[in-house]
């Protein structure tokens, strides 16, 4: 199969696109670790209590964060309809948001991937604390260097995370080999529209995608379909979260505003960073210069009972 042409849509990309594989993976594990190793405390007060570094679920904009975020949880867990013995893989897990939730909800076997030991060291002290240790395992890797058994996982979860990741085509072969017979592939991330809107060499898309975050990739949703088309996946749904993540990056803001000086004394600057880089975001996000998906895709007919989407409105 030939490789596909993506587009290469701001400098930073470009450089990637000069580097090997090995040096790509060497540069993100090395840039994408820097935000992720902040003091979790940081973290603490501003996202929810889970701490999903991923936007949440609003159905009207006066709910709080806590509600959205735990309407996304229990909506993703009702869509994967893990069984229990059924091994799950985060890819990208953070301070375990959705990985615990799940482990806590079910009787999967999880295992969760991280660039961050502080990371790590939260989501395995949450998994003790939450009596589902015997059932997680995390540890700090890159994905490409995993290499998991072909067919040795029901479920893999890229939450926030494949934003992180230049070699996306390896990315959905690395998944489309993994992924059991009936297994699911769940990514809920930001996309740029196929056509350019805005500015994606502008100062302030490089302060998000370089300064603050390390590397990111942003596609666009049918370059990543068609990759996990390609990957010999099909497609059960695409949600749009776009004005959802606006509201979730909102509440983000104000916590930051509110606990500046806590923040400024456990890292000097990093509100500024912060509230700047979530800003912008949130600025693009609104005017839709930048997007937010949630994607459900299986290979070949779901092992189990895949349900129906809510319908935003009609469902809590
Ligand atoms: C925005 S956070 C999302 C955390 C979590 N999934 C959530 O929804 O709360 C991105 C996560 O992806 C991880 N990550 C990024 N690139 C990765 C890679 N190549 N391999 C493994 N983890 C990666 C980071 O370490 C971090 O934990």
């Amino acid at each position: 199969m030939t490789a596909i042409d993506l587009g290469l849509r701001h400098p930073d990309e470009k450089v990637a696109a000069q580097r090997t594989p090995e040096e790509q993976r060497v540069h993100e594990a090395r840039e994408v670790a820097q935000h992720y190793e902040h003091n979790p405390d940081i973290f603490s007060l501003v996202l929810d209590k889970r701490l999903a570094y991923a936007t949440g679920v609003f159905l009207s904009p006066e709910e709080d964060l806590e509600t959205a975020q735990e309407r996304k949880y229990a909506r993703v867990a009702a869509k994967l309809n893990i069984q229990p013995g059924e091994k799950v893989l985060d890819v990208g897990c953070g301070w375990g948001s959705l990985l615990l939730y799940l482990a806590q909800h079910t009787k999967g076997e999880f295992h969760g991937i991280t660039l961050s030991s502080k990371q790590r060291e939260v989501a395995l002290q949450r998994a003790k604390d939450w009596g589902v240790a015997d059932r997680v395992r995390v540890d700090l890797t890159h994905v490409e260097k995993l290499d998991p058994a072909p067919e040795s996982y029901d479920v893999l979860l890229f939450s926030g995370s494949i934003v992180h990741m230049h070699n996306r085509e390896a990315i959905h072969q690395l998944v489309g080999r993994t992924l059991k017979p009936g297994g699911r592939l769940f990514i809920s991330d930001c996309y740029f529209p196929e056509q350019v809107r805005g500015d994606r060499d502008s100062s302030a898309t490089r302060y998000i995608f370089v300064t603050a975050l390390g590397y990111c990739r942003l596609l666009s949703l049918s370059e990543e379909l068609g990759l996990i088309e390609r990957a010999g996946l099909d497609l059960l749904h695409v949600e749009d979260l776009t004005s959802s993540y606006v509201q979730t990056l909102g509440h983000w803001i104000d916590n930051v505003r509110k606990n500046r000086e806590r923040i400024e004394a456990m890292a000097p600057g990093f509100a500024k960073v912060l509230q700047g880089y979530m800003t912008v975001a949130k600025l693009s996000f609104a005017r839709r210069t930048a997007l937010e998906y949630m994607i459900l895709a299986t290979k070949g007919a779901p092992k189990v009972h895949v349900a129906g989407w809510p319908i935003p409105g009609n469902a809590k």
